[in-house]
């Protein structure tokens, strides 16, 4: 949550509306697909990502319903905690693999099996799971992660 206050607060008004507006919009459009605030997701994107999760995630991670917050893989619906990370986290999670401790099962790294697109395809099918406030709220905060890779401090310096 605290990702989105300063962009509430500390911007001009007009934005706010934006975001109101595209929650409507999002919410009208209920599980026809959306990657980002406004880009709408094809049916054939949406089926290879179904198809793609079915194979790779489903077995872990479970289906559009059940689980819980604290359970271990977490699932990718609307009672996860998924729609809480930007697209670029969880893509990154998804090709190179995550483990939060040790004493946890891990998360594996797809990167041998999928590409970024087929991962891209997962991501617009799992987010058809989440309510229209979910996918407000992560569309928010994945733009604001890309604006603040565009204009970063760390943009061009090429540290280590
Ligand atoms: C062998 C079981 C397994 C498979 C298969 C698997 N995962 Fe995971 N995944 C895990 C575990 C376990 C974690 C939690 C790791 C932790 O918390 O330390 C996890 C965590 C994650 C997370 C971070 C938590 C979250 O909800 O944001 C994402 C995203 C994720 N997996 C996506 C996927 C996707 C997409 C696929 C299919 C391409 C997939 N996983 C396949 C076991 C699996």
């Amino acid at each position: 949550m605290v990702g989105l206050m300063p962009l509430v607060i500390g911007r001009p008004r007009a934005r706010v509306w934006v975001f109101l507006g595209a929650a409507l919009l999002l919410s009208a459009c209920g599980t026809n697909g959306q990657t980002q605030l406004g880009t709408p997701v094809s049916k054939a994107v949406l089926q290879r990502g179904e198809a793609l999760y079915n194979a790779q995630c489903l077995s872990c991670h479970g289906g559009a319903t059940g689980g819980g917050l604290k359970d271990i893989p977490p699932p990718h619906n609307a009672n996860g905690h998924t729609w809480h990370h930007p697209d670029q986290q969880i893509t990154d999670i998804v090709l190179n693999g995550f483990s939060f401790s040790l004493d946890e099962p891990k998360m594996p790294a797809f990167k041998d099996k999928l590409t970024e697109e087929e991962v891209e395809a997962i991501l617009a099918y799992i987010k058809t799971w989440w309510t229209p406030e979910q996918r407000q709220w992560q569309a928010t905060v994945t733009a604001q992660t890309r604006e603040r890779s565009l204009s970063g401090p760390d943009k061009g310096q090429g540290q280590n």
